[in-house]
């Protein structure tokens, strides 16, 4: 949709998209699916998120990851859980694990479909800042865990200065640990300290996205450094390892929440700020190329102020293109209720096209007709 120019409303229809409202499956229960993902192959849209129960022990995966498919994007079948937790001697995905924002590509080399998410081991709070990956025969699973890794261990970001190719001395160890970093925002984070101390073990990855290029390859975003800098890091041809060529991006902005899209020669790049669960102020940024260089353009989200400073209470998770549509991508992101999280709700809204830059405003309801077929 180009908006420069009018503000036309969406047409009603049978079939709304009801942002923040309970989005319910087909069979009337609320699809429990959060920091999701979805992917399209053959025809049918498949919604993979985070299966959530009630109470704050909600927070840690308890079931997997639950899986949703689609002809419409507004009736939704359950397909059940593609990956389950697993209290197996020896799993690395036990019930009580931290188990988040999985997506899932198809490999057409493999034939196999692909899922990475952010695993914290249990018992760890967020201290392990792993990503984990599974793969299945299906779209709908089951997913087998194949393995968990911090990402690019043994190999230095390309964009950075030869000087800095080096481990942390014994002062720098010791500044570091004085400064008392966890994974929110400090005035005093170091900027070039980080990667260099998890240069052996991998980096650190947190909040993640895949993003599948028209060109077929994939890379893997991630928070990383204590959440301050989102590494870009290409995957194999495989899609389950990361070659090793890697990027870091905003170093100390803090980018959470990443989700990529490719529109008129440019990668868009929507996030968030870092504060947990509370929403915060949604970020664009965008590159000609996806090693750079990125610049961010602030906040996509317009209206009223108290909608926007806070992504209308919402953080970022997927943009979902729409086949068969012309500029037709969707907006995906979470309420988080923390409290009680199985009550966490989807807001799924158009992204809007302004002066060559995609944007995003509050709508009631809406539907697909307000993209033209193709
Ligand atoms: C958010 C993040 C979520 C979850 C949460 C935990 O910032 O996007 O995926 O990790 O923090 O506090």
């Amino acid at each position: 949709m180009d908006h420069s120019e009018s503000s036309e409303k969406f047409p009603s229809s049978a079939a709304m998209i009801r942002p923040g409202e309970t989005w319910c499956d087909i069979h009337g229960t609320p699809i429990n699916a959060h920091g999701g993902g979805v992917l399209f192959h053959e025809g049918i849209y498949w919604w993979f998120g985070e299966h959530k129960i009630a109470g704050e022990e909600g927070n840690r995966a308890h079931v997997g990851v639950h899986v949703y498919a689609s002809e419409n994007l507004t009736d939704w079948r359950d397909e059940g859980i593609a990956l389950a937790v697993d209290d197996s001697p020896g799993s690395e995905i036990p019930s009580g694990c931290v188990l988040e924002r999985p997506k899932v590509i198809y490999n057409p080399r493999t034939g196999k479909f692909v899922m990475w998410f952010h695993l914290e081991p249990k018992g760890a709070g967020y201290e392990g800042a792993r990503s984990a990956v599974a793969v299945a025969d299906e779209p709908a699973g089951p997913y087998h865990f194949l393995h968990s890794l911090r990402p690019n261990a043994g190999i230095w970001p390309e964009n950075i200065p030869d000087q800095q190719r080096c481990l942390l001395t014994g002062e720098e160890q010791e500044g570091l640990a004085a400064l008392g970093l966890g994974g929110a925002p400090f005035p005093w984070y170091p900027k070039e300290i980080c990667y260099r101390r998890d240069f052996e073990g991998g980096q650190m990855a947190r909040d993640m996205t895949i993003f599948l290029d028209d060109d077929g390859l994939a890379y893997q975003l991630y928070a990383s450094e204590n959440n301050g800098t989102l590494h870009i890091s290409l995957l194999d041809e495989t899609f389950t390892h990361p070659t090793g060529r890697y990027i870091r991006v905003f170093p100390g902005r803090f980018h959470e929440a990443p989700a990529v899209m490719k529109w008129a020669g440019r990668y868009w790049l929507f996030s968030s700020d870092c504060t947990g669960w509370s929403p915060n102020t949604a970020r664009l940024s965008s590159a000609p190329s996806i090693w750079g260089p990125w610049e961010e353009h602030g906040n996509p989200c317009l209206g009223p102020g108290a909608q926007i400073v806070n992504c209308f209470e919402a953080q970022p998770t997927f943009i979902l293109p729409i086949h068969g549509r012309k500029d037709a991508f969707i907006f995906m992101a979470d309420r988080w209720r923390p409290r009680n999280p199985i009550d966490g709700r989807h807001i799924w809204l158009p992204i809007e096209f302004r002066h060559g830059v995609p944007t995003i405003s509050w709508h009631d309801s809406w539907d697909l007709s307000c993209w033209v077929e193709e």
